[in-house]
C-alpha cells in the first residue's frame, strides 16, 4: 500500500514525510522500497475496454466516475516516475496536483502558452530570470500576447493596480510575478496580487490566473498558494533537483487550471524523462535537510558580506531592517531565509570580476540551488538579454555578484568568501 496524505487518526503527515512514500506502493513493483526508473515509453493495457477507459478520462472524453483514475498510457502522457515526484511536489505545495518539465523554461512557456490567446494582457513584475524575461518581451507578443510589467517590490501591487487601468482592465488574462525576483532578491506581495487578479477577474467575468515563480524560496521557504496563488512554477533544475546535474521544471496548482497546463504539456511534449523524474523524486528526500543547511550558511555568509568594507549593498531575505516593507512582506510570507545573496561591491564590473575570479571555493557558474556554491555576474551573464539602463534602473549595476550557498563547510566558505573580496 502506498502512504496516505495523513496518518489513521486524520493528522496529516508533514511534506518531508511525504517525500518518503507517497505516491507509491512497493508491492506493485516486486517489493522494491524505492521505486524503480520505469524507463518505458508506452505501457501495456489489460484489455482494449481498459485502453478505451484510460484514454476517455486523459483526454477528458466523459467524466471520471467516483474513485475512478486514468490508468498509465504513454510516458508523454503519464509515467509513474513523473507522476510519484508530481504528487510529492502537489503535497508540498499544499496544490491539487502538479506537472514535472523536461527545464523550468518548458514549465514557464507551457504554462503561459495554456493560460493566454491572442489579444490577452498579461502583466508581470520586473526583473524576472532572463530566459522569462526573453520569452515575455519576444516570443509572446509575436503570438498576439501583449506583456506589460512594473517593478518588483512592495509598491509593485499598486503600480500594476496603476497600470491595468492604463492597458485597460477587459483583456488582463494573467498575472505573473517572480518572488524573490532574480537576481536582485526582491519580494513582491502575493496575497495583494491575488485581491487585484480576483478584481480584476470579476470585472471582467474571465480567469485571471496568479502565477508565481518560487525557484528561489519553495517549496521550502514559501508556498505561494496559502497566499492566493493558482500555478506555482519552478526551476526544479535548482533546490528540488539540488545537485546540479539535471535540468527540469514542476508546476503545481488549482486542478481545473492544471489540467489546461497538462493538455498544453501532452501535446507540446514538455515533460521530461522519466530518468529525470526518477531523479528528482530522489532528490526531494533530502530537499528538507538540504536548503535548511544551506540558509543556515547563508545567512553567516549575508552578515560577514554586510560588515565587509568593499561591499555597498547586501540583498539577503530577511536581513532588511525591522519595519521595512520588504521586511513585511518577508514576514507575512516565507518562513525561511534561502541561501542566495546578492551583494554588490565597489568599483564596478572590474572589481567584481577581479572578486569572482579568485573564489577557489565557489565555482564560477550560472544557476543556483545545488549542493556546491556558485557565483555569478547577473548584468553580463544570465541577464545579459536585457538593456544595461533597463538592469541598472532596476538596481542591477555592474558591481553586483550573486552567489549561491552550498553545503561546504562554512569555515571553508567563509574563508574564501574574505580572500577573494580582498581582490576587489
Ligand atoms: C527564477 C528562475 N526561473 C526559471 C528559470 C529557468 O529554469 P531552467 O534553466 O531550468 O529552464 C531559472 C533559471 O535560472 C530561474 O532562476
Amino acid at each position: 500500500m502506498s502512504m496516505k496524505r495523513s496518518h489513521a487518526s486524520g493528522h496529516p503527515f508533514n511534506p518531508e514525510t511525504l517525500a518518503l512514500g507517497y505516491g507509491y506502493d512497493p508491492l506493485l513493483s516486486e517489493g522494491s522500497v524505492k521505486p524503480p526508473v520505469f524507463l518505458t515509453s508506452t505501457f501495456q493495457f489489460e484489455s482494449a475496454e481498459e485502453g478505451k477507459r484510460f484514454f476517455e478520462l486523459a483526454y477528458g472524453l466523459r467524466q471520471a466516475d467516483e474513485g475512478e483514475t486514468s490508468g498509465l498510457i504513454y510516458s508523454r502522457l503519464n509515467n509513474p516516475n513523473l507522476q510519484i515526484f508530481e504528487e510529492r511536489m502537489a503535497a508540498w505545495d499544499e496544490a491539487d496536483t502538479g506537472a514535472t518539465f523536461a527545464s523550468g523554461m518548458a514549465a514557464i512557456a507551457t504554462t503561459l502558452l495554456a493560460m493566454l490567446r491572442p489579444g490577452d494582457v498579461l502583466l508581470r513584475t520586473s526583473p524576472v530570470y532572463g530566459g522569462t524575461y526573453y520569452l515575455c518581451e519576444h516570443i509572446l507578443p509575436s503570438f498576439g500576447i501583449k506583456v506589460h510589467e512594473v517593478p518588483a517590490g512592495s509598491k509593485a501591487p499598486e503600480a500594476m493596480r496603476a497600470l491595468a487601468a492604463e492597458v485597460g482592465w477587459e483583456h488582463i488574462r494573467g498575472i505573473y510575478v517572480e518572488t524573490p525576483s532574480n537576481p536582485d532578491i526582491v519580494h513582491t506581495d502575493i496575497a495583494a496580487m491575488k485581491a487585484l487578479a480576483l478584481e480584476i477577474a470579476a470585472s471582467n467575468g474571465a480567469e485571471v490566473p496568479l502565477m508565481v515563480d518560487n525557484t528561489f524560496l519553495g517549496p521550502l521557504f514559501q508556498r505561494p498558494v496559502a497566499h492566493g496563488a493558482d500555478l506555482v512554477l519552478y526551476s526544479a533544475t535548482k533546490f528540488i533537483g539540488g545537485h546540479s546535474d539535471l535540468i527540469a521544471g514542476v508546476v503545481t496548482g488549482r486542478k481545473a487550471m492544471m489540467l489546461k497546463v497538462l493538455e498544453m504539456r501532452t501535446i507540446l511534449g514538455t515533460m521530461t524523462t522519466p530518468f529525470n523524474g526518477w531523479l528528482l523524486q530522489r532528490s526531494l528526500e533530502t530537499l528538507s535537510v538540504r536548503m535548511r543547511r544551506q540558509a543556515k550558511s547563508a545567512r553567516k555568509l549575508a552578515e560577514l558580506l554586510k560588515a565587509h568594507p568593499k561591499v555597498l549593498q547586501v540583498t539577503y531575505p530577511g536581513m532588511t531592517d525591522e519595519g521595512d516593507e520588504q521586511h513585511a512582506i518577508w514576514e507575512r510570507q516565507c518562513t525561511g531565509t534561502g541561501s542566495l545573496i546578492s551583494f554588490e561591491v565597489e568599483g564596478g564590473e572590474a572589481a567584481a570580476f577581479r572578486v569572482l575570479n579568485h573564489f577557489e571555493i565557489a565555482r564560477l557558474a550560472v544557476s543556483l540551488g545545488g549542493t556546491e556554491s556558485l557565483v555569478e555576474h547577473p548584468m553580463t551573464m544570465t541577464h545579459s538579454d536585457m538593456p544595461q539602463a533597463y538592469l541598472e534602473r532596476l538596481g542591477v549595476r555592474p558591481g553586483l555578484i550573486r552567489m549561491s550557498v552550498g553545503l561546504e563547510h562554512l569555515s571553508d566558505l567563509e574563508r574564501d568568501l574574505e580572500q577573494a573580496l580582498s581582490f576587489a
